[in-house]
């Protein structure tokens, strides 16, 4: 059983002060400091996904600027949108995220080079002896494209799937029909050679549920590193989405101990689409909100503990745009009401798993 989650007072905010490092006020004050500046506290990068749409909602812009000091564009570097047609680099979307981070000081994440999904028809239907020429004119032009620009790729997205008669099977799709798991292998290395300067990230959603298929997940993951490394090739760090369903089983313990297997391995490790999916609680607002966010805090505090966490991105930071709401995203994940996925509520006012979240921060002991 997990303590629940609950507001915390002055006293308490005094005596985490004790045992912290930064002076009043700066750690103290959870609710005004930025999720920005109590992350970096305790060695986190924080940050959110950002799609184009977002930069017309002044409100939303401003609440990105003061909170994250990363983003992950949600689309605009996927294949599918990169690459129209075969010739065609379509970088402007891109570079837009690129010089709007830049301006504003934030860094700013691949996402993502290689991935079995969102790929274009013309890719789909391209001829299998043409596809390793693909992968690697993609990843070459791409990172060269952004070289020393990235703070990190995700150079390979998914790798395994979670459903069906082979849990933790290798995701099918063109990359993986063309070569077969050689694909992964490709990418990282035509990766490391194109831009050594960026962390290089294989990221992968599942692992944080504890059913057969999370587990069977989480053991192919630690294989497939492994052979990344015994072949020589560069890999600094795994993505671990974290997009939480709490209808399905999960044990924080069994996790933090998969964290170990991964830290022991020399990565670093990143939670890169942090939220939650809140269709299975009852009730209210309030109720639902609170249940949410239990469950963030609990999941952060575990993860939090281990040293190799580094990197906090939420997939989104306003229920206003969580990609739950996505009609046939409902329809998949079976869920009929609005989902209330993320920290800031519809009307950008924080939820109490904002709280969750920037108490995770400042209980981390480093
Ligand atoms: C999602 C985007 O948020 C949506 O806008 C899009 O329609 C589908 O893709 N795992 C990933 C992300 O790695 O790229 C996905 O993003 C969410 C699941």
């Amino acid at each position: 059983m997990q303590p629940p989650f609950r507001q915390w007072n002055r006293r308490e905010y005094l005596a985490l002060l004790g045992a912290g490092v930064a002076p009043w006020p700066a750690r103290a004050n959870a609710e005004s400091a930025s999720l920005r500046a109590l992350g970096s506290q305790a060695g986190i990068i924080f940050g959110t996904s950002a799609g184009l749409q977002n930069y017309n909602d002044e409100a939303y812009r401003a609440l990105v600027l003061k909170q994250a000091a990363i983003l992950t564009p949600e689309n605009s570097l996927k294949f599918g949108e990169l690459r129209p047609d075969e010739k065609t680099f379509a970088f402007a979307d891109g570079d837009a995220m690129l010089a709007f981070a830049k301006a504003n000081g934030l860094a700013m994440r691949g996402h993502t080079l290689i991935w079995n999904e969102w790929l274009p028809e013309w890719l789909k239907s391209a001829p299998s002896a043409k596809l390793p020429y693909l992968l690697d004119r993609h990843i070459e032009t791409v990172m060269t494209h952004y070289a020393g620009k990235l703070q990190s790729w995700d150079v390979v997205n998914e790798p395994f799937v979670a459903w069906g008669n082979d849990p933790g099977g290798f995701r099918p799709g063109p990359w993986y029909s063309a070569l077969g798991p050689d694909y992964i292998f490709r990418a990282f290395q035509r990766a490391g050679a194109a831009d050594p300067n960026t962390k290089l990230v294989l990221n992968e959603a599942w692992t944080e549920r504890s059913d057969i298929y999370g587990l069977a997940v989480r053991k192919s993951l630690l294989r497939l590193i492994d052979q990344i490394k015994d072949k020589g090739l560069r890999i600094d760090a795994i993505g671990l989405q974290a997009h939480l369903d709490p209808r399905i089983s999960y044990d924080d313990a069994s996790f933090v101990d998969f964290l170990h297997e991964l830290e022991a391995r020399g990565l670093a490790i990143y939670l890169t689409e942090l939220d939650i999916l809140d269709a299975s609680f009852p009730g209210s607002f309030a109720e639902r909100d609170q249940m949410a966010a239990d469950r963030v805090y609990s999941f952060l505090q575990h993860a939090l503990s281990v040293k190799a966490v580094g990197m906090v991105v939420c997939w989104g930071l306003s229920d206003r745009y969580t990609w739950f709401r996505d009609p046939s995203v409902m329809t998949a994940l079976k869920t009929t009401r609005l989902p209330r996925a993320l920290p800031y509520d519809d009307n950008l006012q924080p939820k109490p798993m904002r709280e969750a979240i920037a108490r995770a921060f400042l209980e981390r002991k480093l």
